[in-house]
């Protein structure tokens, strides 16, 4: 029943804290399971993925103490398998890293996986090719991922496809393995730099994360570590997205500009003004909002887990048409039908989104689809003329932390209500 209740057409004016990055801190959890030392981890999103992988670290015997909710120090000197299972686990995509990360340690891992998921099928074959390449052994076994090698062996990997995730997983894999591995075609995100730079704080000897080729050093052990992770550069943006769409005026800060610089530049492009400081930007939006074309690549492109964000906000630029192709994940637009129902205007055309922006969008009670459209159809209805409901709100919880609360302190008019009784009360604007 936990929903949100959003009474739209305050601009969101203020400043807001960006945490620490979720698709980073997911595979540095998990790469921290590859030294016996003590590990201590700053800047974690206190989210239910997060928590759900840090329960499952405790299931196999890592000794994991909170320090608070945005630090845990973790020692897995004393796991005691190399299986990972449990329900939330199952769920969550982000498991196989557990497979790098014990492979490359133990020579050994099986972790359950979730199949296809919202937005597409989200094969694993790069991942599986590269632990190959590398002299395991992968087999599946009733939806269990089990992989097992005598030893592992450098190896020359090219990537079929650019994926964040293989990338990462080979990156942990080997990191141990005797010689050189070099893995091409790899992803060049903020977080793939940033578990590169997490691995070499542990000793590991890993070079060019960032660019188009990693080279990778087998090392005899890694030793601890204290590490902070980068702050999410998708929150960030999705709070600049939140500036334009209610035409308020927000600065996230504890950022780093250099990985919103995509983002930055279509708000430009689409008629706001973003002023960049140090670790800082500030996005106000006063006129219309231009239409424009937007394709989803990966880093340094415009990055796919902002792309409802900024195709709510392209509904409503009036008049305008705009066309966003999302060339990365085969079935992201599921939302878009959710967005109608409030008087957008979109069709969709294979991997391609037509919108053609209307003056005003319309309360409505909608479902999030998966994380970015869920946090997406909150921004729509922030901006909207009236009283929405927003449910399955579980998915945006995943990956934004406190995000009603941060948006309350814009000016938001957004509680989160979990009975008819406070549903009732909102409806009435009785806070
Ligand atoms: C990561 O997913 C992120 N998740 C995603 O964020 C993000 O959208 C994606 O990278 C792209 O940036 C996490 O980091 C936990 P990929 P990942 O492997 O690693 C295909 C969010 O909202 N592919 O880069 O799974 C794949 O199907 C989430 O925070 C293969 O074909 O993405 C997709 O079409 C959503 N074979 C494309 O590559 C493979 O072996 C990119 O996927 C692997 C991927």
């Amino acid at each position: 029943m936990d929903q949100y209740a959003i009474w739209g057409g305050n601009p969101l004016v203020g400043e807001v804290e960006i945490g620490g990055a979720k698709n980073t801190a997911l595979p540095i959890l998990a790469a921290a399971l590859m030294t016996d030392d003590t590990v201590i981890i700053d800047n974690l999103p206190d989210i239910r993925d997060i928590n759900v992988l840090l329960d499952a670290m405790k299931n196999i015997g890592v000794v994991v103490e909170r320090r608070g909710r945005h630090q845990v120090k973790i020692n897995a000197s004393q796991i005691f398998t190399t299986a990972i299972e449990g329900n939330g686990i199952r769920k969550m995509r982000a498991s196989y890293y557990f497979l790098g990360a014990l492979l490359g340690k133990y020579k050994s891992a099986s972790v359950g996986l979730p199949g296809g998921c919202e937005i597409g099928t989200r094969a694993i074959d790069q991942h599986i090719k590269g632990f190959r390449a590398l002299g395991a052994k992968v087999r599946l076994e009733h939806g269990i991922i089990i992989t097992e090698a005598i030893d592992l062996t450098s190896a020359h990997i090219f990537l079929d496809v650019v994926s964040v995730g293989a990338t990462i997983n080979l990156m942990m894999a080997a990191v141990l393995a005797e010689g050189q591995t070099v893995i091409e075609n790899v992803a060049k995100e903020p977080h793939v730099v940033d578990v590169a730079n997490f691995l070499n704080s542990m000793g590991a000897n890993i070079k060019g994360a960032g660019t188009d080729v990693i080279r990778i050093r087998g090392v005899k052990s890694l030793h601890g570590s204290e590490y902070t992770v980068i702050p999410d550069q998708i929150e960030a943006g999705t709070f600049m997205m939140a500036a334009a769409i209610t035409k308020g005026d927000v600065t996230v800060k504890n950022i780093i500009p250099k990985h919103l610089e995509c983002i930055s530049a279509k708000l430009k492009e689409i008629g706001c003004e973003v002023q960049e400081s140090d670790d800082a930007v500030r996005v106000f939006c006063s006129k219309c909002l231009k239409g424009t074309q937007v394709k989803t690549m990966p880093y340094p492109g415009f990055p796919t887990d902002m792309q409802p964000q900024i195709s709510v906000t392209l509904g409503l630029s009036a008049g305008a048409t705009s066309i966003v192709r999302e060339s990365i994940f085969e079935n992201r637009f599921r939302y878009l039908e959710e967005l109608t129902k409030m008087g957008a205007k979109a069709t969709i055309e294979g991997n391609v989104a037509i919108l053609e922006g209307v003056e005003k969008y319309d309360g409505a009670s909608i479902s999030a689809t998966d994380l970015r459209a869920g946090a997406a159809l909150v921004l729509a209805a922030l901006a909207a003329e009236g009283f929405s409901t927003v449910d399955h709100i579980h998915y945006i919880e995943r990956g934004y932390e406190d995000f009603p609360e941060k948006l309350m302190s814009l000016g938001g008019h957004i509680r989160r209500v979990t009975n008819a009784e406070e549903l009732k009360k909102a409806r009435l604007k009785v806070v």
